[in-house]
C-alpha cells in the first residue's frame, strides 16, 4: 500500500522478500505462508521428537539398555538431527534466516556427523543384541530399511566430502555431479530411515492411544516432506545443471 517495490532487489537468504525503494522489506502473502508452515514444522518436529524421547525413556525402565540405546540413538539420528541438517539450507527457514551459506554448510556438516555417529551406534547395539540372542539379522522390513538407510547415508557423506572439496576433486568429477549425488543419496537415506521408524510406530501402542499413534505418523510425514521439499528443489536445479 503506497510502497514502491524495487522488484530487482532481494534480501539475501530469502526467496521471496522484496525491498522497496525506501529500503523497507516488503513481505508477500506467500512469504508469510512459508514462515507459518516453517514455524509449524519446528513445532511438529519438537513435539514428535519429545514424544519419542519421553516414551523411550519410559521404556528404559524395562532395564534393557541395548534396546533403549537403539531406540534413542537411531531415532534421534533422523528426527530431529537429520531433518534439521537437511532443512538448514531452506532459504525461508525461520531458524536460519540471514545465516550465510558458508556457515550453513558447517551447521549441516556438524549435525550430519552427530547424526551418522548416533545412527551407527544405535544400529550396532541392536545388531549385537540380536547376535547375543542368536537371532538372524536384517530379516524384518524395519531392519532392511534401516540397513539400506545406513549404507545410503555413508555414500552420501562420502560424496559430500568430495563436493565440499571441489578444489581437489573438480578435475575428476564435475562439482554439480558430486552435489547431485550427495543430495540424492542423502535424501534416499533420510527417506529410508524415516520409513524404518514409521513401520515401528505401532510398536509404541502400549504407550500411546490409537489417535496419538496416528498423530505421530502424520507428524512424521509432515516433518519428512517439509524437510525434503527444499532439497528436492535444489536437486531439480542440479539435474538442470548437469544437462546445461
Ligand atoms: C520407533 C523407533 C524404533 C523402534 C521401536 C525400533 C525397534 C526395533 C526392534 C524391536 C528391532 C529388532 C527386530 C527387528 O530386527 O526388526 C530393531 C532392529 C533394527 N532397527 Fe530399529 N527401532 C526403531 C528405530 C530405528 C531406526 C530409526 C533405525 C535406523 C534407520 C533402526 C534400525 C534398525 C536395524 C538396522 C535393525 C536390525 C538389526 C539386525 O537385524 O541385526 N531402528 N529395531
Amino acid at each position: 500500500m503506497g510502497v514502491d517495490i524495487e522488484t530487482s532487489m532481494k534480501v539475501t537468504n530469502s526467496s521471496t522478500t522484496l525491498v522497496s525503494k525506501s529500503g523497507q522489506p516488503v513481505v508477500t502473502a506467500f512469504q508469510r505462508t512459508l514462515w507459518v508452515l516453517n514455524t509449524l514444522y519446528y513445532v511438529i518436529l519438537g513435539i514428535v521428537s519429545l514424544i519419542f524421547l519421553w516414551i523411550f525413556c519410559d521404556l528404559s525402565a524395562i532395564n534393557d539398555t541395548q534396546y533403549t540405546l537403539h531406540l534413542i540413538l537411531s531415532t534421534a539420528a533422523y528426527v530431529p538431527l537429520m531433518a534439521v541438517a537437511i532443512f538448514v539450507f531452506a532459504e525461508d527457514n525461520v531458524a536460519a534466516l540471514y545465516i550465510p551459506r558458508t556457515k550453513r554448510y558447517s551447521i549441516h556438516g556438524i549435525l550430519l556427523l552427530i547424526s551418522c555417529v548416533a545412527a551407527s551406534i544405535g544400529m550396532a547395539v541392536m545388531v549385537v543384541r540380536k547376535s547375543e540372542n542368536n537371532r538372524s539379522h536384517f530379516t524384518s522390513k524395519h531392519g532392511k530399511y534401516g540397513l539400506a538407510s545406513w549404507v545410503l547415508l555413508f555414500a552420501s557423506v562420502l560424496t559430500g566430502i568430495f563436493a565440499a572439496n571441489t578444489r581437489f576433486f573438480s578435475k575428476v568429477f564435475r562439482p554439480v555431479i558430486l552435489k547431485l549425488f550427495h543430495n540424492l543419496l542423502g535424501l534416499a537415506g533420510f527417506a529410508m530411515g524415516i520409513a524404518a521408524t514409521y513401520v515401528m510406530v505401532n510398536h509404541l501402542r502400549n504407550s500411546l492411544s490409537s489417535s496419538a499413534l496416528t498423530g505421530m505418523k502424520v507428524g512424521l510425514i509432515y516433518v519428512t516432506i517439509w524437510s525434503a521439499v527444499y532439497a528436492l528443489k535444489s536437486l531439480y536445479g542440479q539435474i538442470k545443471g548437469v544437462f546445461s
